[in-house]
């Protein structure tokens, strides 16, 4: 028995029970989320710095034009006039989404990993955008994560795909689920799959810097489970960090799981966004060089490597051209970090930041390296080379070896010659 036995079911349609979860600032990128719709299974997009994104890729001018028009802001801590143009978020978002789905190939889908949290300085308007041009340009899902907002639904419910495109919310509680709940059956609109995201995932996590090592996946799944049962609500339930072999998510399925969602290994794979270097560190890195912590200026704990560039970050706030963590009124606690570490430094020494860091540039520039917990396993998932470095296996052995692999074992990409 293995992951293949199962089928996760959406609206009608039957998908490999793996989905590879979204990972900010293009890590998962359209290459690695086609990689999984090609294989029947579902990959996410995220559009976490959609416009700088677009920038890179396709070589348009969002974030320089946002620069230009505020850059009389540059040099002040007050940023409540940077605002995004709402028309310009759009043609980003659609661009960058059309050109995903237009390159999809299999019996798949994909989904976009859409992070509240990112308020942009006018929270609301601009999350109702990027939801709106999401469907408009096709999307087959939208997974609502970090920061989840009650009134998404609502914000969304006039659009025509409101009911048939698949929406699903990343949870880490039976709390947080029940509240969302409640505003949904009010509308008639229930999530389409709920994520159960359990301590050990990458990115923002649902819990406190201190005790997530108090939590465990499994058991909020399973209260998930119970909750649902004893409501009579049948909604796909997908269990998230932590699981590395194919054997974990068979377990999972085993429980009474539609699907899993996994990230980490696929963060290494030739696919996703991080640099080739970075990828080496993560492979490289140990178990203590994991932390989770509270440098990230959404509020949340975030996992990462203490390597991360980001961690050492003094640099000048970054808003105008990119902005996208600006609460309304246009805060940002790293604002506040930085100007007050300008005042306290003492003539001579150099500038330190400490506590946040510019989450922008940091995830911008690929130098805050989130991670999963499990990332110091990675050596386990390919081939150390002959030159020294380890071989970058390709996101469909990553998928093949969840879907087949049996017993724990790891099928290792087959060895490249250098
Ligand atoms: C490098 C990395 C970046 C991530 N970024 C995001 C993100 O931007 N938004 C989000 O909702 N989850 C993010 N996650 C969480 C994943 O989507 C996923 O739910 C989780 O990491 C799965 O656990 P695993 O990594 O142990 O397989 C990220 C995970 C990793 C490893």
């Amino acid at each position: 028995m293995n992951v293949d036995n199962f089928r996760l079911q959406l609206g009608g349609k039957e998908y490999v029970p793996i989905i590879i979860g979204g990972m900010g600032v293009n890590i998962s990128t359209t290459e690695l989320a086609l990689a999984a719709e090609k294989l029947g299974g579902i990959g996410h997009i995220s559009d976490a710095l959609v416009t700088y994104v677009c920038d890179r890729i396709f070589n348009t001018t969002f974030v320089s034009q946002k620069r230009k028009k505020y850059t009389q802001y540059s040099s002040t801590p007050d940023k409540s006039a940077v605002l995004f143009d709402l028309e310009e978020l759009a043609k980003a978002q659609k661009k960058y989404i059309e050109y995903t789905i237009s390159q999809k190939t299999g019996n798949g889908a994909i989904f976009l990993n859409c992070m509240e949290k990112l308020t942009m300085n006018s929270g609301i308007e601009t999350l109702k955008i990027r939801l709106c041009a999401a469907m408009d340009a096709g999307i087959d899902g939208l997974t609502l994560a970090a920061g989840l907002n009650l009134r998404t639904l609502d914000l969304i419910q006039d659009h025509p795909r409101f009911r048939d495109v698949k929406i699903g919310i990343i949870i880490s509680s039976v709390r947080a689920l029940s509240i969302f709940l409640k505003r949904a059956i009010r509308l008639n609109r229930l999530p389409d799959y709920i994520i159960v995201e359990g301590p050990l995932a990458g990115g923002h996590l649902g819990f406190g810097p201190d005790d997530w090592r108090t939590f465990d996946l499994k058991t909020i799944f399973t209260e998930v489970l119970a909750f649902l049962k004893k409501e009579s609500l049948n909604i796909p339930v997908i269990p998230a960090g932590g699981i590395f072999t194919g054997t974990d998510a068979l377990d999972y399925l085993n429980m009474g799981a539609s699907g899993v969602q996994v990230a980490t290994r696929f963060a290494i794979s030739k696919e996703a966004g991080l640099p080739a270097d970075v990828k080496q560190h993560y492979i490289n890195a140990k178990e203590e060089d994991i932390v989770v912590n509270m440098a990230s200026t959404t509020g949340y704990p975030m996992r990462m490597l203490t390597s991360s560039p980001t961690l050492r970050y003094a640099i000048k706030p970054n808003c105008e051209g990119l902005g996208y963590l600006l609460e309304n009124g246009g805060k940002c606690t790293y604002i506040d970090a930085y100007y007050a570490a300008l005042s306290e430094r003492k003539p001579g020494q150099p500038l330190a930041v400490k506590e946040k860091t510019c989450l922008c540039t940091g995830m911008a520039n690929y130098d805050c390296w989130t991670c999963g917990h499990t990332t110091f396993r990675l050596k386990e998932t390919t081939n150390l080379l002959a030159n020294g470095k380890w071989q970058l296996p390709k996101a469909e052995d990553i998928f093949r070896d969840y879907q087949f692999s049996v017993d724990h074992s790891i099928r290792l990409p087959e060895p490249e010659v250098t």
